[in-house]
């Protein structure tokens, strides 16, 4: 039997229910996992006030045709005693690895965690967390782990905001400065389709497109490998475009990955 798997903090948007349609669709059981993980927050984050809307997300669940609905307590995953954890390595350093320290020593920790319990098929992430869906697939593969990772879309607004679950915590006139980051991205993107390889050039020009939105602060924007999450780029394997900004007090990321035509992927390249 075929079983897939969606791990969420829950606060479902259309971005997870993208991903469970999908798992429905390739296997015979379905299982999504709500859990908001502590140990992927930092201290002064937003553990605490993280959306919990637990019934909406059930019915959202079950409307997708989800079989199993997984809502375990911390104490669950990290009873009294727990002590091991998953150090994520090189990967993990840059991007959102380097705003968040330990962050993803805690997603590939739960990850796997979620993963030996659930036993998946497949496993599906999102690009929208490009870097976490780099760090899972490196660790399936370095832990001898049998469950497929399976990269899906980012889901957008029609304005091109990627859906998130912090989009509930921007004000009205936030939320109408947010696009910026992808417009930003997009760019630079543009700037990549025409021939430009250097990546300095190509994060300046999206710095550039930022700064017009004066709601927002950069906390980085990097242009690099999408495989290795470098600055040095690899023959043929394309451009990862991926920013960070917080808007008051929300932290929002984005990405896009373009070929060499400048095209837009829809999914991970190949490691
Ligand atoms: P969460 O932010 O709830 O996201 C759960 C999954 O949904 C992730 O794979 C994420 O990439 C995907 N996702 C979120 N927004 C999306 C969008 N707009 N389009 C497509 N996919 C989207 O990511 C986590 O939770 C946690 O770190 C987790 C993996 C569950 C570990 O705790």
């Amino acid at each position: 039997m075929l079983t897939g798997f969606v791990p969420t903090m829950g606060a479902l948007h259309e971005g997870h229910l993208s991903l469970i349609r999908q798992a429905r669709t390739d296997n015979d059981l379905v299982i999504v996992s709500i859990f908001v993980n502590p140990t992927q927050f930092g201290a002064g984050e937003d553990l605490d006030k993280y959306p919990r809307p637990l019934e909406r997300d059930l019915d959202l669940c079950e409307a997708q045709g989800a079989d199993i609905v997984f809502t375990p307590q911390p104490q669950d995953i990290y009873p009294s005693g727990y002590q091991t954890y998953v150090d994520p390595g090189s990967l993990a350093e840059g991007l959102c690895g380097a705003s968040r320290p330990g962050h993803f020593r805690g997603v590939a920790t739960v990850v796997l965690k979620l993963l030996n319990i659930t036993v998946p098929t497949r496993a599906y992430f999102g690009m929208k967390d490009y870097q976490q869906l780099r760090i899972i697939q490196r660790m399936v593969e370095d832990l001898d782990m049998p469950t497929q990772i399976v990269p899906m879309p980012t889901v957008r607004e029609k304005d091109g905001l990627a859906m998130s679950s912090r989009n509930a915590y921007l004000s009205a006139e936030e939320r109408v400065a947010a696009p910026v980051l992808i417009r930003a991205l997009r760019h630079a993107a543009q700037i990549w389709a025409h021939g430009q390889r250097d990546v300095e050039t190509l994060k300046k020009a999206a710095l550039e497109v930022i700064a017009t939105e004066p709601l927002v602060r950069v906390d980085y924007v990097q242009a690099l490998d999408p495989v290795t999450l470098r600055p040095e780029l690899g023959p043929g394997t394309g451009l990862l475009l991926a920013g960070a900004i917080f808007i008051g007090k929300t932290r929002l990321i984005d990405n896009v990955v373009v070929n060499g035509d400048g095209a837009e992927l829809p999914s991970a390249p190949a490691q």
